[in-house]
């Protein structure tokens, strides 16, 4: 192993960087050289592959985004496009490609693999969504920005005792409402994975006025969706003044929280010591805090689980 690539891809997640910074250090301390490609699959097939060093990596652990940009590009889809890729890697003398990103970039990935490029992926995405590892990378910086709009939101719920429903990413995975519904101590949790009935909603909220409360914060993921018309069948419903709020992008920029960067560090190195023992096709996580590594195509093939236990635990603790 002489010469790597490394790329982002999909969604832009805080900590990201912490893992280029990782996976560059990490490679040239075993005397690899490393290529970064901008934009993602999209910079590839361009060719925009720049050689990076040491300082290519310095002052960027704290930095939310990705220093090498990213992209969606979809023609990557089409094996035409992704054997021209194949081919500009190998112009380069390129021995593996580093890919960090979603669910998404890991199909890309593991498909680019069956051209015969060594591949390994890391996981880097809000939405912690993928099955073979406990946490992505970005998750815990996007459930602490989400944490902290609860809070500032409920300021505003219970001085006008209104309903207030906040709407967060995930895509169609519901870890970041559940997560942040619990650690913000939301009353209600709706999430894809689960679903809901808005009249049982209705009756929660209802039942908890009777009970006292001033505020009901509703944490609703986007896989489910329509956060304002919600708030206007709850308001018709109840009667109680109902605003939505729709976090959008400010979950995915910001400085990575501590956790973001260690895991992401921890991931980089590992991903150059996977290829380093000759392994190819395999994505790195995080069990039970142990960092491992996985086949690519077992790891995109395992079954969506929902953790009920946690969503029990905020039914339980949520009135
Ligand atoms: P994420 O990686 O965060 O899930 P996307 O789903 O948008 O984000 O995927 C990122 C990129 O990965 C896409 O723009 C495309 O280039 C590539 N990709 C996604 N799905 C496939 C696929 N089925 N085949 C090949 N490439 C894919
Ligand atoms: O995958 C990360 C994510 O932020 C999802 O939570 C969201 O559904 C999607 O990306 C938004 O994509 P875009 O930035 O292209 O609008």
């Amino acid at each position: 192993m002489q010469k790597i690539a490394i790329l982002t891809s999909g969604g832009d997640a805080p900590g990201m960087n912490a893992a280029i910074r990782a996976v560059v250090r990490t490679a040239l301390h075993k005397g690899i050289q490393v290529m970064g490609v901008q934009r993602g699959y999209a910079g590839l097939i361009n060719g925009e592959l720049i050689p990076m060093n040491r300082s290519s990596v310095s002052d960027i652990i704290h930095r939310g985004g990705t220093i090498l940009r990213t992209a969606r590009c979809p023609e990557f889809k089409k094996e035409e496009v992704r054997e021209k890729a194949a081919k500009i890697l190998k112009a380069y003398g390129i021995d593996a490609l580093v890919v960090i990103g979603g669910d998404g970039s890991f199909t890309g990935a593991k498909l680019l693999s069956k051209l015969g490029v060594k591949t390994v992926g890391i996981p880097g995405t809000i939405d912690n969504d993928l099955v073979y590892t406990d946490y992505t990378i970005g998750f815990d910086t996007a459930l602490n920005t989400v944490i902290d709009a609860i809070d500032k939101v409920r300021d505003t719920s219970t001085s006008h005792e209104r309903v207030s429903i906040l709407e967060v990413m995930g895509r169609d995975c519901g870890d970041l409402a559940l997560y942040a519904g619990i650690a913000g101590g939301a009353e209600y949790i709706i999430t894809p994975e689960k679903g809901f009935s808005r009249d049982e909603l209705c009756k929660v909220i209802l039942e908890g006025k009777q009970n006292g409360k001033v505020h009901n914060l509703i944490l609703l993921a986007e896989g489910v969706g329509g956060a304002q018309e919600l708030a206007e069948y709850v308001e018709n419903v109840t009667g109680i003044e109902t605003r939505a709020t729709v976090l959008g992008h400010i979950q995915r920029g910001g400085s990575p929280t501590a956790t973001d960067r260690i895991l992401a560090s921890r991931m980089g190195a590992k991903a150059v010591e996977v290829l380093l023992e000759g392994k190819t096709s395999r994505v790195i996580g995080i069990r039970d805090n142990k960092i491992i590594d996985e086949d690519i195509d077992e790891a995109l093939a395992l079954e969506r689980k929902f953790d009920d236990e946690l969503f029990d635990l905020s039914e339980a603790i949520s009135s």
